[in-house]
């Protein structure tokens, strides 16, 4: 009987996160993953910035102002190409999901 509550309450988590966005799925989904590494621990190269830990409004702000273009130096050309992937929901989603992480 305890194992048959126990799979009821896992597929109620399991049906929820239809409400949010899911952040970890999307950083993997969207390509975040091959240049900031898996959990934004670990860049592709050491001039890539580490995303894990860091601060989720922060985040998000700066992957909104790459996308737009408002933010513009010698390496965001390789970020911005990615950006009509995300959408501004999307955005906060891995934003939150990051801010998360352990650096
Ligand atoms: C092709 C490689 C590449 C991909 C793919 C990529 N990024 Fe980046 N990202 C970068 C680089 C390089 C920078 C630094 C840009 C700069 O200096 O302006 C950056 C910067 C950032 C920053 C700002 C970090 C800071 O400390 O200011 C965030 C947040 C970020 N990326 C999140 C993401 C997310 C989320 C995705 C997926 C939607 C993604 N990136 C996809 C290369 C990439």
């Amino acid at each position: 009987m305890k194992k048959v509550m126990a799979f009821a309450a896992l597929a109620a988590l399991a049906s929820a996160p239809a409400l949010a966005a899911d952040g970890a799925k999307l950083y993997a989904e969207k390509t975040c993953n091959a240049c900031h590494g898996p959990e934004g621990k670990k860049p592709l190269m050491p001039n890539y910035p580490k995303l894990a830990g860091q601060n989720s409004a922060y985040m998000e702000q700066q992957m909104k102002d790459i996308k737009s273009g408002a933010r513009n130096n010698g390496q965001t050309a390789a970020m911005k190409g990615v950006m009509h992937l995300v959408d501004d929901a999307e955005m906060k989603a891995i934003a939150d999901y990051l801010s998360k992480l352990k650096p």
